[in-house]
């Protein structure tokens, strides 16, 4: 019996949900601790964070704040991720009671933060790419693997690049006895992960065997009984033919490709600093879907970015109708601090940039219902990876839709096909066949 317990709440991106998995891996691992989901008995308390948006750091003070009036006397509260990285000790001027600040890539300090007064690891450019870390994941079916740290792109919006320092990919050998490991304890699909992905082997931080994403892949997939391989995100302006090759002909690699649009405008893709325009943008989904027609497009889109005219926004919404999307995240340009857009002046007032967000949202749901009744009859290989209520499970197609049937706990870790019988929007509903 572990003499401690952990409780920790992770907001954010994918990236964040592997940050935590080595947070725990380190505090059971290397030290005495063992999760707990009830805060009130929680001996450390942990929320890693994320800053890409105004609103989530809004959360940080509601969320310490709260953890500060229900902890158990004695407990610790530290505050990990993104916004540990931009705020640094401004956290503990803001939340007293704070016990330490870790930001993103400089998670492998936890075991020190724990033991040190007031601890602050907030250097973006320490390196992890290469550190041990203990091994812990929440889910079997959920095997993340991170293949590079940080993001030098300095889109003008972004916060990411001061949260997480500059791009470093992580070695191939220790991104492949991860990939092996996995899939040594039942995983039949994994996920790696970094800002961009197709842009692996650009910088190690020692020598390292050259290789680009596109190998990377190629040598994964010969991992025997590995099935699937997913990633996010890649980024449009490194996508080059090589990489949509191996991405339509490896057997391996799923179908679903994430392409983040940011904005149909070239001018304002030039504003942002995204390195391609809208032609080299639809170039590329088009010779995507030319090779890979089973694929489905998701994207992120930012709406209201400073400058943004009527015209510019049009030309989001023809992009919308040429690629027809299988999914879209799309969010209001949010200002951030430490980022060049924050100071450009014609700022989109917010009435604006709600109208635009809805005028996109409601045309993009009109587009997936259709795309999504033309599922119902079809068939799929599913992955089964969550129990639903009711005694139902969900899991995805290879082209990443969620599918769901009655079933139960045996199916998990299983691909069985499926026969949609009933096609939503957010849920194609089916039965094993
Ligand atoms: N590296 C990834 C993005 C990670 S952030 C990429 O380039 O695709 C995820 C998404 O958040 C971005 O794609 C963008 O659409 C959105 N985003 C980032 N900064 C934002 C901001 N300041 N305001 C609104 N949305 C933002
Ligand atoms: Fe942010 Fe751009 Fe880097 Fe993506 S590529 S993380 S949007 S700076
Ligand atoms: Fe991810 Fe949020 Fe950081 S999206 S990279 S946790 S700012």
């Amino acid at each position: 019996m572990s003499a401690k317990k952990l409780f920790i709440q992770t907001l954010g991106c994918a990236m964040n949900v592997r940050d935590s998995e080595h947070i725990i891996a380190e505090l059971t691992q290397k030290e005495d601790y063992s999760l707990t989901e009830d805060i009130k008995e929680a001996d450390l308390i942990l929320i890693n964070t994320c800053s890409v948006r105004e609103k989530p750091v809004h959360k940080l003070f509601s969320e310490v704040g709260g953890f500060e009036k229900v902890k158990k006397k004695g407990a610790k509260i530290g505050v990990c991720g993104c916004t540990a990285s931009h705020l640094g000790g401004e956290i503990f001027k803001r939340a007293p009671y704070v016990d330490f600040v870790l930001g993103a890539r400089n998670i492998s300090k936890i075991t020190q933060a724990i033991k040190t007064p007031k601890f602050l690891g907030t250097d973006i450019n320490f390196d992890e790419s290469e550190f041990a870390f203990a091994d812990f994941r929440n889910s079997l079916y959920k095997s993340f693997i991170n293949i590079s740290i940080g993001c030098d792109k300095h889109c003008t919006y972004c916060i990411v690049p001061h949260t997480r320092g500059d791009e470093v990919s992580i070695p191939f050998s220790i991104i492949f006895k991860e990939a092996q490991k996995a899939v040594e304890r039942g995983a039949k699909e994994i996920f790696l992960l970094g800002q961009n992905v197709n842009n692996y082997g650009k910088r190690f931080s020692n020598t390292h065997e050259k290789m680009d994403f596109p190998d990377l892949l190629e040598r994964l997939s010969e991992i025997e009984n590995l099935e699937r391989i997913r990633f996010t995100s890649p980024h449009p302006l490194h996508m080059d033919d090589k990489f949509l090759k191996v991405f339509a002909n490896n057997e391996k690699v799923c179908k679903a490709m994430h392409m983040p649009l940011q904005s149909g405008s070239s001018e304002i893709l030039k504003a942002m600093k995204r390195g391609y325009t809208k032609e080299w943008y639809l170039n590329r989904a088009f010779k995507l879907r030319e090779l890979c027609p089973t694929a489905s497009i998701s994207t992120d889109i930012i709406v209201a970015f400073p400058g943004e005219s009527e015209k510019d926004f049009e030309e989001t919404m023809q992009v919308i109708e040429k690629i027809r999307f299988e999914q879209i995240f799309s969010f209001k340009y949010s200002k951030r601090p430490l980022t060049p857009a924050a100071n450009m002046p014609q700022q989109v007032d917010e009435a604006t940039a709600s109208r635009r967000l809805t005028q996109l949202q409601t045309r993009h749901n009109e587009i997936l219902d259709e795309i999504v009744a033309k599922h119902n009859g079809a068939e799929f290989d599913v992955l089964f990876e969550e129990l639903r209520a009711n005694s139902a499970v969900a899991g995805r197609t290879n082209n990443n839709f969620l599918v769901q049937i009655q079933g139960s706990e045996e199916l998990l870790g299983q691909i069985k096909r499926v026969k949609i019988t009933n096609a939503k929007r957010m849920v194609l509903y089916g039965e094993a066949v």
